[in-house]
């Protein structure tokens, strides 16, 4: 009999990822708050469930892909998994909050934050970042697999998490890096395109760097990642970075400028619109 997976949180990544498990022939149950949201998903075979414990009932898997700590907290306490359950964490949810949840926790528990936006979740290449007991590999991991394409398995629970916090430093830096320098070669009298055209190809030029900055130029802000929860990432990366003795210039002074283009109502864009800051890409992308 097929596994029994509750996916708990369908917004832009735990859509597709419950889409993809049920391709994949598990058995898939998912809730979200908001309940339209998931609607779709029943065009391919996903049991929609009216409420957290609706969908985690008689699961043998939980897999949440909610927004931050205290929502994954509460909906799972909602959710009253047996003890025993497996229970796929993988939404961002930083250091503090994965220490709190394994601490807690009477389930088994695997840290598994993903690295990889909404393409990457729909064509089910995320690279997942596990961590957690090694007797809970084998159980995992015929679902990472129908999810993503890459498993790194990186130690005890909480690995995946803390990895996870630096990819997306090398992310967030990387994109202020790029709006900066699209700003400066217009305010330079330079063609914009002219500075993409020269790492495309070369060494300098990661091709999620070239792909945020043509949409930067182009003013292409569907949100693959929130600028809202690039903040919240910011915001844990840096409380992280704290406790841990540690100061992050360059992520600490780009986040007042992020809170602020939230504030503006950039949010619910992609992190492609801090360029709105410079003089280059859209004014009205909000
Ligand atoms: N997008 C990316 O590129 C990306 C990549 C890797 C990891 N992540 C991480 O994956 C997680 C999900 O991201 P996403 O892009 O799918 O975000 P999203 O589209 O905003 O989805 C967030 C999910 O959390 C739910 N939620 C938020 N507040 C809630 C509350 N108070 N009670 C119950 N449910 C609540 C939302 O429900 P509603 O639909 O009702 O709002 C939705 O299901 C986040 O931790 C994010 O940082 C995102």
């Amino acid at each position: 009999m097929a596994t029994t997976v509750a996916v708990l949180g369908t917004g832009i990544m735990g859509a597709p990822m419950a889409r993809n498990l049920a391709r994949a022939g598990f058995e898939v149950r998912a809730w979200n708050r908001s309940l339209d949201k998931a609607r779709p998903l029943a065009e391919d075979g996903v049991t929609l469930a009216q409420t957290p414990a609706d969908a985690a009932g008689g699961a043998e898997v939980v897999l949440t892909m909610l927004s931050d700590g205290p929502t994954t907290a509460e909906v799972v306490a909602a959710a009253r998994p047996a003890p025993g359950t497996l229970w796929l964490q993988m939404g961002t949810v930083g250091v503090d909050w994965t220490d709190r949840l394994v601490r807690d926790t009477d389930l088994a528990f695997v840290d598994a934050p993903v690295a990889g936006s909404d393409v990457p979740a729909r064509e089910g290449t995320l690279t997942i970042l596990a961590s957690g007991a090694d007797e809970l590999r084998d159980r995992a991991q015929p679902l990472f697999d129908a999810v993503g394409s890459r498993t790194l398995w990186l130690g005890p629970a909480g690995a995946g998490s803390r990895l996870k916090l630096a990819v997306n430093n090398w992310a967030i830096t990387l994109a202020e890096g790029l709006a900066e320098t699209l700003g400066l070669t217009a305010a330079l009298g330079l063609t914009p395109d002219h500075f993409l055209d020269f790492i495309d190809g070369a060494p300098l030029g990661a091709p999620w760097a070239i792909g945020k900055g043509r949409n930067m130029l182009a003013g292409t802000l569907d949100p693959g990642f929130p600028l809202r929860l690039a903040v919240k990432d910011a915001e844990l990366i840096v409380t992280a970075a704290h406790d841990a003795g540690l100061e992050l210039p360059a992520t600490e002074g780009l986040l007042p400028a992020w809170r602020q283009s939230v504030e503006d109502g950039y949010g619910d864009r992609d992190l492609a619109a801090v360029v709105h800051r410079y003089p280059v890409g859209p004014k009205n992308g909000a």
